[in-house]
């Protein structure tokens, strides 16, 4: 008998880590690599936001907090609710941890029983499955179409419901695609919800400061208020304040739940870091103005790359509504060889033959549950973004 967990066997290692890792490698030999696969902005976290770190360390705010965030934080996330989302929180329906991922594990972990089931709109965060199957629940795949901007309809998410339906997971804009849905369209999911008392909303916001043009965010509880009772809506401080490597995340929720995820989290983890925590304070308290020019900077590259894609041969690219991704489709392309000889029978082999030939690193479309795609995240410079377009054109040029 192998002496690694059953529950472990059932999951795979996150592939858009391992992508950034061969590009790294790559790029370690010398190789002349465009890595497209780290969904991370590439400035600098804003140096407020620094500096309150570095008072931290020299005030000594260098201990245990509490387990799930020190009140500071707790207050700051509350008046973030209130003035960005028109959600009414207190401190008791917040919860600290390190990053999004890990707040998000710890719901699962604190609801799932065997036989629990957790729908997941595909497309979806490569996460999602894994971290549902690892909390020892079934994820229930329901997938959204090219034609529908990757979106979900009411009616997919009525005939995934059943009585042993736990949580719903929803991520608009989404990562991998995009795709975000507008006030109308997430109504329409929050009615099907209201009929199905059994079914909580785990409402992943990570994406909210990037909307484009006019497209405006909204989160399950805000658009549904007879939710909210049933509602764990889930943000961080990574994605808006280019802050992923301090590991901040948070979300708000029932106070049940919030108790139950920090018993997950005094028995694993205990408190995310206390500095990360200082520096959080200051991201959500302090000036907010760089959310605004971050936002144009994303909107300038969206625009560069989906222009440029939807010049190659056999790809499709829709113009998504937000986040720093596209998810082109390459449909017109499977079947064929790459100028190097390389048969692209599906997106993996795509995006492996468009790695070896042309130095370009994305993620395969089959690992977020829609093929035949692969994922661009554009947060790097608009440089390197015509460059790595222009080596896809010759690419796709190059099938036949
Ligand atoms: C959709 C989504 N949710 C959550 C996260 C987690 O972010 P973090 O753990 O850095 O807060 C990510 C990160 O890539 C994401 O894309």
């Amino acid at each position: 008998m192998s002496f690694l967990s059953q529950t472990l066997a059932r999951v795979k290692p996150s592939p858009t880590i391992a992508v950034t890792t061969r590009a790294a490698e790559l790029k370690a030999e010398g190789r002349d690599i465009i890595s497209l696969g780290a969904g991370e902005p590439d400035f600098d976290t804003p140096q407020n936001i620094k500096d309150a770190a570095i008072r931290a360390i020299n005030e000594g705010k260098t201990k245990y907090t509490a387990v799930d965030g020190i009140p500071a934080l707790k207050q700051a996330i509350c008046a973030k609710f209130a003035r960005e989302n028109d959600l009414t929180y207190t401190p008791a329906q917040v919860t600290v941890g390190t990053g999004g991922k890990q707040v998000l594990y710890n719901a699962l972990m604190a609801t799932l029983n065997a036989g629990d089931e957790v729908i997941i709109p595909a497309p979806y965060w490569v996460s999602y499955p894994d971290m549902v199957l690892l909390a020892g629940g079934t994820p229930v795949i329901i997938t959204g179409t090219l034609e529908n901007q990757f979106k979900i309809t009411p009616e997919q998410l009525e005939a995934a419901i059943t009585p042993n339906t736990k949580w719903f997971m929803f991520n608009s804009p989404s990562n991998p695609t995009g795709a975000g849905y507008s006030w109308d369209e997430l109504k329409a999911l929050t009615d099907v919800l209201l009929r199905h008392p059994q079914v909580w909303v785990l409402s992943d916001d990570m994406y909210e400061h990037l909307a484009f043009d006019d497209f405006k965010f909204c989160s399950p509880a805000q658009v549904e208020p007879a939710l909210y009772d049933r509602t764990l809506t889930v943000n961080g401080v990574s994605k808006a304040y280019a802050m992923t490597g301090w590991r901040i995340g948070y979300a708000a929720g029932p106070v049940a739940l919030i108790k139950a995820m920090a018993k997950v989290q005094s028995q694993s983890t205990s408190n995310p870091s206390s500095i990360s925590q200082y520096a959080a304070v200051e991201a959500l308290n302090g000036p907010q103005d760089y959310l605004e020019s971050n936002k144009a900077l994303f909107q300038g590259r969206r625009d560069l790359v989906v222009a440029a894609l939807n010049t190659c041969p056999g790809i499709t690219c829709p113009v998504p509504e937000g986040a720093f991704y596209v998810y082109p489709d390459i449909a017109g392309c499977i079947g064929k060889t790459s100028a190097g000889g390389a048969v692209i029978a599906n997106d993996e082999a795509f995006v492996t033959a468009l790695l070896n030939e042309t130095g370009v690193a994305v993620v395969f479309g089959a690992a977020f549950g829609l093929s035949p795609n692969f994922r661009i995240s554009y947060a790097t410079s608009e440089a390197e973004l015509t460059e790595a377009c222009a080596r896809i054109k010759t690419f796709c040029e190059g099938l036949n």
